[in-house]
């Protein structure tokens, strides 16, 4: 099994590319043949600083390596360190129909937040595929926000595929249920550009004020509440075992606890998950000639893939 994710190096990683996505893909790393990269090409569509797309897509890294990211098991690279991508994603550009790009929800949410309107932004799943097509990866763990990209990369490799004779595998999206969602602070989908994060890094006074901004109903202390409905739960459950969630649960139904000690239970467990992570992460920054190795020997294992992909796609194409 090959297993590829990417995430874009585009502001602080939060605890929805956490549970969505980079656990997941570190999990599957005992599993099989792994592949992670920084989306730096990607992030161009709305980053267009070159010091903070620098520095955030190092960030990245140090993220993914101090949350146990195994560089023995996974290739972790950036994406632009392997270009060829980008042939490959002309040649699935001239099968794939504007219509596909047209119905994809990522564009028209962009668009519709004020982004401009740029011709990389509609073509980003395009390149999206590359990534997954290069390496002939078999499963992609990603959000739910991504399963859209997924099955676009899914359509262009068939029809490719059916165009041209056999070269891609066609890859399936791998969404935990539990996880396909995470809430943030106000109960949208936690995201980048809707301010609404919690970062994976935060810690001590900063990190205790946005959990208390966690936006609730105003049910007062004594009164039963309903986990279903409520965002602190949804967030305390992504770290909590079945019995610790079954436990609260009781406590919310039984009233008597206020959102205030559910926040701070809250506060508490991030705490505990996220503590050897931070630490590791304090080591990791005063080694980044170790993490540039990293990166290096991950560009380099990843494109022996895309090259051999990419010369039959040629050859398949007839530019060979
Ligand atoms: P990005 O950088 O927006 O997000 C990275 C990953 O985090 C997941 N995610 C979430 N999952 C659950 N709840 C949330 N609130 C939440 N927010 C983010 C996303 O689904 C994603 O899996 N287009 C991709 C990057 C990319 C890529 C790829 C991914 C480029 N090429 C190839 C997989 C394969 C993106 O923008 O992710």
């Amino acid at each position: 099994m090959r297993i590829l994710t990417g995430i874009q190096p585009s502001g602080k990683l939060h605890i929805g590319n956490y549970f969505g996505a980079m656990k997941p893909a570190i999990e599957l790393q005992e599993q099989g043949d792994a592949y992670i990269f920084i989306a730096n090409y990607h992030a161009m569509t709305t980053v267009q600083d070159p010091a903070s797309l620098r520095t955030m897509t190092t960030d990245v890294a140090l993220d993914f390596l101090a949350c146990g990211l195994d560089p023995e098991k996974t290739a972790l690279y950036r994406q632009s360190d392997m270009p060829e991508v980008h042939e490959l994603a002309w040649l699935l550009s001239t099968i794939c129909p504007m219509g596909l790009l047209e119905r994809c929800h990522s564009y028209k949410d962009k668009t519709a937040k004020g982004i401009a309107a740029m011709h990389g932004l509609f073509a980003y799943p395009v390149l999206m595929a590359a990534d997954i097509l290069a390496v002939q990866s078999n499963v992609v763990p990603v959000g739910k926000d991504q399963k859209q990209h997924v099955e676009v990369t899914r359509d262009l490799a068939i029809r490719f595929n059916n165009a041209f004779g056999e070269v891609f595998t066609v890859p399936e999206p791998f969404i935990r249920e539990n996880v396909a969602v995470v809430p943030g602070i106000d109960g949208q989908k936690m995201s980048k550009s809707y301010d609404n994060t919690i970062e994976i890094f935060m810690e001590g006074k900063p990190l205790k004020k946005r959990v208390m901004k966690v936006v609730t109903d105003s049910k007062e202390l004594e009164d039963p509440k309903d986990p279903e409905t409520c965002n602190v739960f949804a967030l305390c459950k992504l770290l909590s075992t079945e019995e610790e969630q079954a436990a609260l649960a009781e406590r919310y139904r039984a009233g008597g606890m206020g959102y205030g000690h559910a926040k701070t239970e809250l506060l508490e467990k991030i705490n505990e998950h996220f503590a050897p992570m931070r630490e590791k992460r304090r080591v990791l920054v005063e080694n980044m000639d170790y993490v540039e190795g990293v990166l290096k020997k991950g560009a380099e294992k990843a494109s022996v893939l895309a090259r051999e992909t990419l010369q039959k796609a040629r050859q398949a194409v007839g530019l060979e």
